[in-house]
């Protein structure tokens, strides 16, 4: 449908994305891949302020309105920056998409799976990513990590919500790549830095190279 390629990061808070993504995209960098890096909720202006509200409001928002705030960023954000850029032949890196959402509100916030998949067929009008890497780790090992990163004071709404939540997430995304393995390939987030960074860009490479040839 489109020319060029969609990568998507995801996992539960602590897992190295940020990271990793920064040590993917230097490696397309070096290789003259043209790419465009965003992240979810956000993007756009739009996206931007969906996601002061999402993350830093002070009231208690529930899981569906949670849901259809990420699902509104999203449409916006592939109509006016995933699209254009894949349209051009880019290689799109994007740090978190839907299965995030399936994760965090469907397996995690308790909203059905099948109304999450509704919306989000609507929201992402066709644009499936091509390939998914799912840094995967537990709860105590990600927030041991955060903790060495960060000042745990200041997290946001949903890294707040416990370990019963996070434990939620996690199984939620080991069984959305046990139903989809060829997308979303699964890595140990307790790897050291190189071995993941290495992983990723093999996998990558394979399904690059096979859509391009
Ligand atoms: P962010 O600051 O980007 O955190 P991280 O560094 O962990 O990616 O915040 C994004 C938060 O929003 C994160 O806790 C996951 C959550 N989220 C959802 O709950 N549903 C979604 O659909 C998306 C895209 C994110």
């Amino acid at each position: 449908m489109h020319k060029g390629f969609l990568i998507t990061f995801e996992g539960g808070e602590g897992c190295g994305k940020s990271s990793q993504i920064k040590l993917f995209t230097k490696f397309l960098e070096e290789n003259k891949i043209d790419y465009v890096l965003s992240r979810e909720p956000g993007g756009a202006e739009f996206g931007e302020m969906i996601r002061k509200i999402l993350l830093f409001s002070k009231n208690n928002i529930d899981a569906k309105t949670e849901f259809l705030l990420f699902s509104s960023s999203r449409a916006d954000h592939i109509k006016n920056i995933v699209k254009p850029a894949l349209r051009e032949g880019k290689v799109v890196v994007l740090d978190r998409f839907y299965d995030s959402s399936f994760a965090y509100q469907g397996y995690a916030g308790s909203l059905d799976l099948k109304d999450i998949k509704l919306i989000t067929d609507f929201a992402i009008d066709g644009c499936v990513p091509d390939l998914t890497i799912l840094l995967d780790i537990s709860y105590e090992d990600g927030f041991a990590r955060k903790s060495q990163d960060e000042n745990l004071k200041n997290l946001d709404r949903i890294e707040r919500k416990g370990k019963e939540y996070h434990d939620k997430v996690r199984k939620g995304y080991l069984e959305l790549a046990k139903n989809e393995p060829e997308r979303i390939k699964v890595i140990d987030a307790t790897k050291s830095r190189e071995e993941i960074s290495n992983e990723i860009k093999n996998i990558f490479l394979e399904k690059y190279n096979k859509i391009k040839n």
